[in-house]
């Protein structure tokens, strides 16, 4: 059997190629999962991508609702059905009809247009048009035997059902492929996800997938599934405006609205289960400040030697700014190389003499700087070195220091970190990473943002993309 695509380039990875042609598939879940968005989108798809024709039957909303809600997402229906490639059948008022006036009526429809794509929206909602309840069960194998297996016309079953419901409709034992779609609360942010629960034929190795409804059906790809690849070119500058330092991201820009202003102390938490390495999360804002000719001084997270920090900024950074306007802290015991200018060599005894040492090498940027200095501190590597209660003791005076001398300073640390309730409460910007379904996500806590899924696009330049699940 051959495979018709799901729309989504993310799922067809996952599916192998995507649906069996001729096949059956049921979409599983509540109201409001995203059901008839994601099986209009996977018509839509295949009628104006692939050359197939599609029907879609409707027990629940009439053609003029359909196409306005489609309409508002992107998704023109009007202009198939003028060119006779798709069909709308509002199946609203039948009451009477009974099973078998309906199922004749979209077998004629199927042969009428040599449809190869059909919906059925929703099964659930069948039993509220037809008089005799068993009468649901006759449709589900007429339809099964006359249309999918006959006229090998592939078929999609939308169900509406909620999460974990034991109950089973026939029609799922049926199915080639079930998919039920849910959605959750992170930190109250919403989450969509979908579980594939069966695809014949098909090895699955991701059976979770977050997605969007934004602007239509969008599934995120994991990181395993080659998400978030190496960026190839530089990031597009961001430009700083007045107070603020731009993050290097527009869009977290755009959704946070105040980072990062001169004189605050921002955070960014990175969740324990996210395998995403943190230079790579850092690199689009380090950069960004680097190449407008900013100075940066890091005290990396997650024990990172400065040599691991400076490679990665290499291909992104201009040399000029890579060798004069960046200092990043490494440990005497941990270096093994020979001692590189851009290195401040610190002994890891007393936090206060280090902190010091730090506080210098930024003062050494300022006499040749007005614009604020751009500070990271990994706090999970503070903590880990010399201890929470030595990490308390610097946090007061390393918090008045950024304020009274107008620098920008983003924080690090990982949620297990004794400090990290501290950096939480003292934080004017505060951001999460978190991986989802493999997908790595930014949050804005303070102040709140839905869930954004990272991308990064290269178009000439590199840039970040963030996309919100809404
Ligand atoms: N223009 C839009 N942009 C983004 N999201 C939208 C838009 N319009 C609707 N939504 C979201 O899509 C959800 C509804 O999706 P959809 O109609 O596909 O759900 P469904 O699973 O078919 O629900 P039901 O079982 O009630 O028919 C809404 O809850 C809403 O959050
Ligand atoms: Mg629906």
């Amino acid at each position: 059997m051959g495979r018709v695509s799901t729309g989504s380039n993310v799922l067809d990875l996952v599916l192998d190629g995507g649906f069996l042609a001729g096949g059956l598939v049921a979409i599983t879940g509540p109201p409001g999962s995203g059901k008839t968005i994601f099986a209009a989108n996977w018509i839509h798809n295949g009628v104006t991508k692939l050359g197939e024709k599609g029907l879609y039957v409707s027990f629940v909303e009439g053609y003029d609702s359909f196409s306005e809600y489609m309409h508002s997402l992107g998704l023109d229906f009007e202009k198939l059905e003028s060119e006779g490639k798709f069909k709308f059948l509002e199946m609203i008022t039948l009451r009477e009809a009974g099973v078998q006036a309906i199922l004749e009526q979209i077998l004629h429809e199927i042969m009428d247009m040599n449809a190869t794509m059909l919906v059925i929206d929703s099964f659930s909602a069948i039993s509220q048009v037809i008089e005799k309840p068993y009468d649901t069960r006759i449709l589900a194998h007429m339809v099964l035997s006359k249309i999918v297996r006959r006229l090998g016309c592939t078929t999609m079953i939308l169900i509406e059902k909620m999460s974990g419901e034991e109950f089973y409709e026939p029609v799922e034992f049926l199915s080639d492929f079930i998919i039920h779609f849910d959605k959750t609360e992170v930190d109250g942010a919403l989450l969509r996800h979908l579980k594939i629960l069966k695809a014949r034929g098909t090895e699955i190795r991701q059976p979770h997938l977050a997605f969007t409804l934004k602007g239509g059906f969008k599934a995120f790809c994991p990181l395993i599934l080659g998400g978030l690849r190496e960026p190839e070119k530089r990031f597009r500058l961001v430009q700083h405006y007045g107070d603020f330092y731009s993050s290097g991201i527009k869009d977290l820009d755009d959704f946070m609205g105040m980072m990062f202003r001169r004189g605050c102390y921002n955070l960014l938490e990175v969740k324990g289960d996210v395998t995403l390495p943190p230079e790579r999360i850092l690199r689009a804002t380090i950069s960004n400040v680097l190449n407008q000719g900013g100075y940066v001084v890091i005290f990396p997270p997650q024990g990172l030697s400065a040599l691991t920090v400076r490679k990665s900024l290499e291909p992104f950074v201009y040399e000029n700014f890579l060798d004069h306007n960046l200092k990043i802290v490494d440990f005497r015991a941990a270096t093994v190389e020979k001692v590189e200018p851009y290195v401040i060599l610190l002994d890891g005894r007393s936090i206060k003499e280090d902190m010091i040492c730090f506080w210098n090498a930024v003062s050494e940027f300022r006499k040749k700087s007005d614009r604020p200095i751009f500070t990271l501190v990994g706090f999970d590597t503070l903590e880990y070195v010399y201890g929470k209660d030595e990490v308390l003791k610097i946090l007061g005076e390393d918090l008045a220091k950024t304020r009274n001398l107008g620098d920008v300073r983003l924080n690090i640390v990982r949620p297990e970190c004794a400090v990290a309730d501290h950096l939480r409460s003292l934080a004017n910007a505060h951001i999460v990473v978190r991986e989802l379904c493999g997908a790595v996500f930014l949050q804005g806590i303070k102040p709140k943002t839905p869930l954004l899924n990272i991308e990064v696009h290269t178009n000439g330049e590199s840039e970040v993309k963030l996309t919100p699940v809404l």
